[in-house]
Parts: structure tokens; sequence; C-alpha cells
């Protein structure tokens, strides 16, 4: 044969792709702080300026949907002074950023047990969620007392509901309607999972939703990532080849 494929074709302009849904683990704003002999709350505040850079750099590229891990279930074992920090700090990010989210079209949706969350934070995300509601620009999924196993068990619960009125079939149930009943239902899984700081684990971050996406794990720390090396993770994801366990 001496004509091209059309598969080979679309591999061409696939890898032209950009991803759709970018999903982060922002880690290290305290080894960032300590290096600096600065308590642990200046490594988040600096951390805050790294999260405005990524949101503005997914808007100027055209990422349609972004993913932050801000507070997992396990943060509230940290110290009290820093939980609160970290409360205050969201608080004061929703606010101050309320402008330019209006401006750049941009919905912010939180995403875990927001009922546990204090309830000063949960008023301000609400008015938030309910103000970009309407904007299509970006989607941001901020991930707040989130954790993946949490996620999975109320999905259970709500499935296992709908069971017992009778409303659904458990022969019926399949990754679809899994899917549906996860904090992410309607959003499409990532393309790109990115971790900060060097570790090497997923910390119960999205664990049903990661099952194809491309990982990439930096030594840099979440306060030190710039938008250089974000569009050089963004331009080697466009370089790898995601087979999905086909050839
Ligand atoms: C990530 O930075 C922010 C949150 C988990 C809230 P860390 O606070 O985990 O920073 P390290 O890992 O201690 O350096
Ligand atoms: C993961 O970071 C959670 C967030 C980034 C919000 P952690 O610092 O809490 O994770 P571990 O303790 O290193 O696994
Ligand atoms: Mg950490």
């Amino acid at each position: 044969m001496n004509f091209k494929e059309p598969s080979e074709n679309r591999m061409e302009t696939d890898k032209k792709i950009l991803p759709t849904h970018i999903a982060i683990i922002m880690d290290g704003n305290g080894r960032w702080a300590q290096k600096r002999f600065l308590s642990r709350i200046k490594g988040h505040e600096k951390g805050a300026d790294t999260v405005r850079m990524v949101v503005r750099t997914c808007r100027e590229v055209g990422i349609p949907f972004l993913t932050l891990y801000a507070f997992s279930t396990e943060n509230w074992q940290r110290p009290k002074k820093e939980v609160a920090a970290l409360m205050s700090l969201l608080k004061k990010f929703l606010s101050s950023e309320h402008k330019e989210m209006m401006k750049h079209e941009i919905r912010l949706n939180a995403i875990g047990r927001l009922n546990q969350l204090p309830s000063d934070v949960q008023k301000a995300l609400e008015k938030t969620m309910h103000a970009t509601e309407n904007n299509r620009g970006l989607v941001i999924n901020l991930a707040l007392n989130y954790g993946a196993r949490a996620e999975i068990v109320e999905m259970v619960q709500k499935i296992s509901r709908k069971i017992e009125k009778k409303e659904l079939d458990a022969g019926h149930i399949d990754e679809k309607t899994v899917e549906m009943h996860l904090y992410t239902s309607g959003v499409p899984d990532p393309d790109l999972l990115i971790r900060t700081s060097g570790e090497m684990r997923i910390s119960n971050f999205l664990l049903w939703q990661i099952a194809y996406s491309e990982i990439f794990v930096t030594d840099t720390l979440w306060p030190d990532f710039t938008k250089e090396e974000f569009l050089s993770i963004i331009d080697s994801f466009q370089k790898r080849s995601r087979r999905f366990g086909k050839v």
C-alpha cells in the first residue's frame, strides 16, 4: 500500500490536540516556606499566586477544564492554625478573583464534602458558584475536603438509594452510571495529571477518573511552578502516545 491509512493521518493531528481537562495536585507549599525559614502559611499564600498563573494560562491556551486539589479529607489532621489559614486564604481568594472570573468567563465549581467546611467558607463558595454558573470560558473544579474514597462511598450510597426506591435496577449499573454519581458528573476525565514537589503518589485524588490520565510529576515546589514549566508539560503531553490499551 502506498497511501496513508486514515488512522495514521488521525494520529498526526491527535498529537497536536490540547488536553481537555488538566488536574493538578498542588504540593510543596510547606517545603517552600521551610526552606526560607518562613511559616508554612507563607508558603500557602505564595502558592495562591501560582493558582492565579495556572488559571490564566489555561484560559489563554484554551483548556476547557481544570481541577485543582486544594484541601484533602486528610488535611484536617494538620495543625488547627494551618487549617484555619487555608480556609481564610480560600475565602480571600474567592473574593479577590471574583472580577477576573467574571471578565474571563470562568466558572467555579467546588467538589468534595462541602457540607463539612466552615459555614462562612460554604457561603462564599455558594456565592461564587452561583455568580459564575453561566460562564463558559473555563470550568475550574476546586477540590475541597475532597477524597476519592469518600467520593466513591457517596456514589455507592446515591446509587443504592435509587435501587431501594426502585428507580434503578442493579443489573443495569454500568460505568456511565458510576460516572453520573461522582462529584465530577458531566466532566470529562482528566487527560493530564500534574503533581508538583516530586512525590510519586496520588494521595486520594480522583481515583476513578484518572484511569487513563497521562501523569507528570515535577520536583518544582508549587510556589516556584512557572508558566514556562506549565507550558512545557502541556507540550510534552502532546508528544506522548496515548494508546488506551490498543496498539
Ligand atoms: C500543598 O502543599 C497544599 C495543601 C496540601 C493544602 P503542602 O502544604 O502539602 O506542602 P508540603 O508538602 O508540606 O511541602
Ligand atoms: C495532597 O497533598 C493534597 C493536596 C494537594 C490538597 P498532601 O501534601 O496532603 O499529600 P501527602 O500527605 O504528601 O500524601
Ligand atoms: Mg504536601
